[in-house]
């Protein structure tokens, strides 16, 4: 591993009232190529009683690393390190793409971690070859262009039609954050992302309580994936969020909670 030092995160600790328990804690992974201030709508899951922890992955604080990450084990080796030294031995991870990659990572490398799994429009795969052309694509055009250049090319295709439509509050956020995210942090995620392991046989070795999400007009992961993926872990649940792409949890942020909360309710 090369080290990073400890990740900076949101953590929202769990409002509880009289006479009610701590439920747990969720730890929050984030898609590329934003940070951890795109989980801010959920961090009201903690008025439920879970303490909520988002790590900015390494590089995507805005401060810049001393040493980038080479593979996706990496950006999983940063999380353990972290939830190691907030003392949290268990939780409910969730990932939203590549935060899904990554919580496959986690699991692989660490599944004494989890209490149960959120996979938000992800996949298990690793990239086809036209895939990686498309990433290759994107690397020389953070080089000349900056972190403007990626959210001009990305924004229409993580964002659903209706939210481009009728959102521009929406479209303004998500651009703004890709913003803030340094051209050497976006580079380095993206050869990650070149590079990453497949996980789909990894899938039928899941064993704790596990909910994939997805945006109904998701097209990078749409719910075609979502559903193969409930089919291949053991016991999991799917829910689609309607009027939502890509990032269901910014789009839909209440119908996106409801689901976390059910589950969280529910099945742990
Ligand atoms: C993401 O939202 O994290 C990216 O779309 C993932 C990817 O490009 O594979």
């Amino acid at each position: 591993m090369a080290a990073a030092g400890l990740l900076r995160c949101l953590d929202a600790p769990a409002r509880i009232g009289p006479g009610e328990d701590l439920r747990g804690t969720l730890v929050l992974l984030h898609a590329f190529p934003l940070n951890a201030h795109m989980w801010e709508p959920q961090l009201a899951i903690a008025d439920r009683g879970w303490r909520v922890i988002a790590p900015h992955l390494r590089g995507f604080d805005g401060g810049g690393f001393r040493t980038p990450p080479s593979s996706m084990d990496d950006y999983a080796d940063d999380v353990i390190e972290l939830l190691d030294a907030l003392h949290v031995t268990q939780a409910v991870v969730g990932g939203l793409s590549m935060g899904g990659y990554l919580a496959f990572a986690l699991w692989r490398l660490a599944p004494r971690l989890f209490r149960g799994l959120i996979l938000a429009d992800t996949r298990p795969q690793s990239d086809t070859p036209q895939i990686r052309q498309q990433r290759e694509g994107l690397l020389a055009r953070v080089q000349d262009e900056g972190a403007a250049g990626v959210a001009d090319e990305m924004v229409p295709h993580l964002l659903g039609d209706r939210t481009r439509r009728e959102r521009p509050d929406i479209v303004q956020r998500v651009r703004s954050l890709i913003l803030a995210s340094s051209p050497a942090a976006i580079a380095a995620a993206i050869r990650v992302l070149m590079t990453r392991d497949d996980s789909t046989a990894l899938l039928a070795s899941i064993t704790v309580p596990t909910l994939v999400l997805v945006g109904s007009d998701d097209a990078i992961t749409p719910p075609s994936v979502g559903q193969a993926m409930r089919d291949a872990v053991p016991g999991a649940e799917f829910v689609m969020i309607p009027g939502a792409g890509h990032l269901s949890n910014i789009e839909q942020p209440q119908r996106f909670n409801d689901a976390l909360a059910r589950f969280l309710a529910h099945r742990i």
